[in-house]
C-alpha cells in the first residue's frame, strides 16, 4: 500500500528575525533527514524569509512560506507585503486567513478570498485556514462557520484552481491553548470540508492539515486519521529539537483503516 504524503508546517508567528532563523536552520537540519513523502514547511516572519530560504536551500523537502500577503502586487498599502516580494525572497507558499489575522486584524472572508486568488495567479501555493471560535462551537455553529469561510474562497476560485490549494482546519479555541481537537472531531470536520468541496464540484483531493495545540505528544494519534494530511503548528515548532522530535513522531503514525473507531479497540 502506498504511504501517504504528510505535511509538517511550522508557523513561527512573530518570532525569529533573520539571525535567529539561520541559527534555527543550523540546529534543525542535522536532526532530520529528507524522507520520501514528507514535506517540511516553514512560515517565518516576512523579514526572515530570505535568510531561512538561503539556510535551507540544500533541502528539497523544505519549502518556505509567508504568513500573510497583500492581494495587490504593489501600491500605496503602508505595511503591506506583496506576493511578488515574498516570492523574490524565496517563498513558495503563503498562509491565508490564519485566525489571528481574521480575529486580531479584522481580515474578512472577502479579503481571504482575494489573497487566495492572488497567490494562485502569482504561482505560489495558498494554505488557507478555516476554523470556528469557542462561542461558535458552543452555539452549535461550527459547520455553518466553516461552510461560510470556505464559501467565499469557493466563489473566488475556478474548480481547476483547487489542485494547487492546501487547507488547514484550525479551531480558534485550540490555538495556543493546549487544548487540541480530538482526532475524531478533527477528522469529522475534515470530512465536512471535503463534502463541501465535493458539493461544489471540486474533484481533486485537497490536502487538509489540522492545527491547534499540536504537540509531540498528540501528533502521532492525530495523524492516524486518514482524513488528516498533516499539521500546522505554532508553539511546538519554535525549538529546533522539539520540532524535529514532533516531525519524527508524526512521521511514524500509521493510517487507521477507514471505519476504525475508538470503541472497537480492545
Ligand atoms: P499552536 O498554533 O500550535 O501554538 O496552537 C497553531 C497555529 O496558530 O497555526
Amino acid at each position: 500500500m502506498a504511504e501517504r504524503s504528510l505535511i509538517f508546517a511550522a508557523n513561527w508567528k512573530m518570532n525569529y528575525g533573520p539571525s535567529e532563523a539561520r541559527a534555527f536552520a543550523q540546529k534543525f537540519l542535522p536532526l532530520t533527514a529528507p524522507a520520501e513523502g514528507r514535506n517540511l514547511w516553514f512560515f517565518p516572519p516576512a523579514v526572515s524569509i530570505g535568510a531561512l530560504s538561503e539556510s535551507m536551500k540544500s533541502r528539497s523537502d523544505v519549502t518556505i512560506g509567508a504568513q500573510n500577503v497583500h492581494w495587490e502586487p504593489k501600491g500605496p498599502f503602508t505595511g503591506g507585503i506583496s506576493i511578488p516580494m515574498v516570492k523574490e525572497a524565496g517563498a513558495r507558499l503563503t498562509l491565508v486567513g490564519h485566525s489571528e489575522r481574521r480575529h486580531m486584524f479584522g481580515e474578512t472572508d472577502d479579503q481571504v478570498a482575494k489573497k487566495t486568488r492572488a497567490a494562485l495567479s502569482s504561482g505560489i501555493t495558498p494554505l488557507v485556514c478555516v476554523g470556528e471560535t469557542l462561542a461558535e462551537r458552543d452555539g452549535g455553529r461550527t459547520e455553518q462557520v466553516i461552510v461560510r469561510q470556505l464559501g467565499s474562497v469557493l466563489q473566488a476560485l475556478k474548480v481547476d484552481d483547487w489542485s494547487r490549494v492546501v487547507l488547514a482546519y484550525e479551531p480558534v479555541w485550540a490555538i495556543g491553548t493546549g487544548k487540541n481537537a480530538s482526532p475524531d472531531d478533527a477528522a469529522q470536520i475534515h470530512e465536512l470540508i471535503r463534502m463541501e468541496l465535493g458539493r461544489n464540484s471540486v474533484g481533486v483531493r485537497v490536502p487538509i492539515l489540522y492545527g491547534g495545540s499540536v504537540s509531540k505528544d498528540n501528533v502521532a494519534e492525530l495523524l492516524t486519521r486518514p482524513q488528516i494530511d498533516g499539521v500546522l503548528v505554532g508553539g511546538a515548532s519554535l525549538q529546533a529539537e522539539g520540532w524535529a522530535d514532533l516531525v519524527e513522531k508524526g512521521s511514524k503514525a500509521k493510517v487507521r483503516p477507514s471505519g476504525w473507531h475508538d470503541a472497537v479497540e480492545g
